[in-house]
């Protein structure tokens, strides 16, 4: 399983990136906002950045709505670095959108994912990624797991080779429970991704462990 990191913020990436799990990034225009990063001219040298800090797809959403906006917005966002992948919402002019850019071999994520019937549609049209949103399924109280395993189960009884990327995911259950589901990748914040490491008898073990070879020395 593939960990993506959820945010525009440079050294949260560059942590995450020198733990050395890191596999790519993905952003949205409120992650953007958040960093205050403004202006046509600065996102774009900011998505730039990004890729030259990970090896990995980091994922830039358009902001047009119509078919030929996010067509000259995507377009003129994978230009700009060999690592992007165009982000596009699922609504009817996206999925048409990310027909285009997968004949034209253009890397596509398709975002804004509820339901396993929009997922499928996301496939069909060739995206290169889907992302179902997990933390705004749980805010109004459905079951945001169940959709991963339908999804996961779809795509695999029918071939489809879009990855399952898990994302809105808030704490570091969302990311195990995503494993388990066999979601291809996770997108999350530093903190439930440093929140893994974390186990109490871990740290009593490793201060027993410590106390007792000083004894030693
Ligand atoms: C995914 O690509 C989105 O940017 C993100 O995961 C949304 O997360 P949120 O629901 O916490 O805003």
């Amino acid at each position: 399983m593939k960990f993506f990191i959820d945010t525009a913020n440079l050294d949260q990436i560059r942590e995450a990136n020198d733990l050395g799990i890191l596999d790519g990034v993905t952003t949205n225009p409120s992650l953007m906002a958040k960093e205050g990063i403004k202006g046509k001219e600065n996102i774009l040298n900011h998505y730039v950045d990004i890729c030259n800090i990970v090896e990995g797809d980091v994922s830039a959403e358009v902001l047009a709505t119509d078919f030929e906006g996010i067509v000259r917005e995507g377009e003129a966002l994978a230009a700009l670095h060999s690592q992007i992948v165009v982000k596009v919402p699922m609504i009817k002019e996206g999925i048409k959108a990310i027909k285009y850019f997968s004949n034209k071999g253009i890397k596509t994520n398709c975002t804004l994912v509820f339901s396993p019937g929009q997922a499928i549609l996301a496939a069909k049209a060739g995206a290169t990624y889907v992302s179902p949103f997990l933390g705004r399924l749980d805010d109004i109280s459905t079951d945001s797991l169940t959709l991963i395993h339908q999804i996961v189960n779809i795509y695999s009884i029918h071939g489809f080779e879009t990855q399952v990327l898990a994302a809105s995911i808030r704490h570091p259950m969302h990311i195990v429970a995503c494993a388990e589901a066999g979601a291809d990748v996770v997108t999350c914040p530093l903190d439930p991704i440093l929140s893994l490491l974390k186990h109490p008898l871990t740290d009593i073990g490793l201060e027993k462990f410590l106390a007792d070879a000083k004894k030693g020395q």
